[in-house]
This record gives structure tokens, C-alpha cells and sequence, in this order.
């Protein structure tokens, strides 16, 4: 059986701690994780799924391609590998309260660059119940993945995190 891969970025800080909530939401048969510097792209064909989980800190910051990120060094590994049948799902961390009119935009520059790959993705979430102003992480009442606030919310967090994985593992059926 395929596994999952969990991709994160950066260390030390919520992104890490929130993808470690998450890959304990998994039985540990199925899914690997590793920060995404480490993890080297030729190994990819060993998985179905990628799970890529990163944080809004500036969205020029995240895209453009300055030595320290690590983001868009690991877009340009993957398209390096070619086609893939790997399919994508990813979460983004963000701050609605200080940044509500560029609340997880990460997420829509990670939707960006899996299209430019033709790279499926799985794994929308509905805005209801968040309180931003903008963000180029939604279309049509859905991030395109899971958004979470772990500064202001984290007991919602904590559900979102179980709702998104179980419906993830229904879609691989798991
Ligand atoms: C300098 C800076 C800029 C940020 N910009 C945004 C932003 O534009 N949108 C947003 O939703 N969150 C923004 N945030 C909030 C972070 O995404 C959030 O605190 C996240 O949990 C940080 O994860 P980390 O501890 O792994 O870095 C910003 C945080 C910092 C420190």
C-alpha cells in the first residue's frame, strides 16, 4: 500500500508542532513525515498522498526565490522530477486577528504551484466560522485546504485537524 507524506516548513515554531498533531492523527503504518528541506523528491514514487503544511509570514517572502525559502526551492525540486502520480492536500497557518486581509494566503500560492504541476488536490475547507476580511488562500466559500489559527483558536484547531484528516483517509480510503 502507498503511504502518506508530511511535508512541513518551517521548524521549531507551530507549523512543526501543528504537523505533528497531525501525523499523530494517522495510524503510523500509513504516513511518514519530514521537514521539507530533508526530504529528498526522488523518493516521492513511494507515496500517493503529500500533505504539506506551512505558515502565511509575508506572502512575497514565500515567493520569492531567496536562499532562505525553503518553500520555493522544494517547488522547483518537484518540477525537476517530472510527472508524478503523487495528488496534494495542505494546511496553512495563519492570524486572522493581526492579518485579516491576508489570512492564510499561503495556501492559494501552494494551489498555484500544484496547478502549474498539474498536481491534483484534495482536502478544501469551507470558510465558515473564521473571521478574516481577505485572502488569497479561498475561492467560492473554500480555502483550498485545511486553514487553521492555532494563535487565536486552538481548540477549534484541534477539531478541524480530526474532521480534515478522517475525511482525508476516507478519500484515500484508509
Ligand atoms: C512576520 C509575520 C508575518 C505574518 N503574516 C501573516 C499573514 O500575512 N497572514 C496570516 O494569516 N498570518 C500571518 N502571520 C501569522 C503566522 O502565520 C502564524 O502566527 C503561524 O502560526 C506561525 O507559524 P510558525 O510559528 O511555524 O512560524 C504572520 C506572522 C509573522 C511573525
Amino acid at each position: 500500500m502507498k503511504k502518506i507524506i508530511l511535508l512541513y516548513w518551517g521548524l521549531g515554531g507551530n507549523v512543526e508542532r501543528t504537523a505533528n498533531m497531525i501525523y499523530n492523527m494517522f495510524d503510523p503504518e500509513t504516513i511518514d513525515i519530514s521537514d521539507v528541506v530533508s526530504f529528498d523528491v526522488n523518493n516521492l514514487s513511494k507515496y500517493e498522498l503529500m500533505i504539506l503544511g506551512h505558515s502565511t509570514i509575508g506572502a512575497e517572502d514565500w515567493q520569492e526565490a531567496k536562499a532562505d525559502n525553503e518553500w520555493n526551492a522544494f517547488f522547483r525540486r518537484l518540477e525537476g522530477v517530472g510527472k508524478t502520480n503523487i495528488i496534494a492536500a495542505s494546511f496553512g497557518l495563519g492570524d486572522q486577528v493581526l492579518y485579516p486581509d491576508h489570512f492564510v494566503d499561503s495556501l492559494g500560492i501552494y494551489k498555484d504551484e500544484m496547478d502549474k504541476m498539474n498536481i491534483p488536490i484534495i482536502g478544501s475547507w469551507p470558510t465558515e466560522g473564521y473571521k478574516y476580511t481577505d485572502s488569497d488562500g479561498e475561492k467560492d466559500g473554500k480555502f483550498f485546504g485545511l486553514a487553521l489559527d492555532v494563535d487565536n483558536e486552538p481548540e477549534l484547531s484541534q477539531e478541524r485537524m480530526l474532521k480534515w484528516t478522517s475525511e482525508i483517509k476516507e478519500k484515500l480510503k484508509f
